[in-house]
């Protein structure tokens, strides 16, 4: 079950980088790049350097300990790397941004 959280004050995050954000149990990393907001995993999967300290070029995320490379879009990681971070749905609605995330039946009850 997919539960959607609203992104509080997502256009001011355009100005901050790479944040991290609290939605229900899980803490993930939000980020801009070229007019796109884009929703990702909070731990680098190479050995998990917290991707908020990290930045964006050419439409990747840039991990600051050994500069593994993750597509913003697909979450895939450069060839030789063999590894990839989550990417998280982004959808907008009436001028707000969600995030789209998996939560267990329990969980989904009570949210
Ligand atoms: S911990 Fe991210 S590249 Fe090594």
């Amino acid at each position: 079950m997919v539960h959607w959280y609203k992104i509080e004050h997502a256009e001011i995050l355009k100005n901050n980088g790479v944040s991290e954000h609290k939605f229900g149990r899980k803490i993930i990393c939000i980020t801009w790049f070229e007019n796109q907001i884009y929703a990702f995993s909070r731990k680098c999967p190479h050995a998990g350097a917290m991707l908020k300290n990290g930045w964006c070029e050419r439409g990747k995320i840039i991990c600051p300990f050994h500069r593994h490379e993750f597509d913003l879009t697909t979450g895939k990681g450069n060839p030789e790397q063999y590894n990839f971070i989550h990417i998280y749905p982004i959808k907008m609605e009436d001028d707000e941004y969600f995030v789209g995330l998996e939560i267990g039946f329990w969980q989904g009850l009570f949210t």
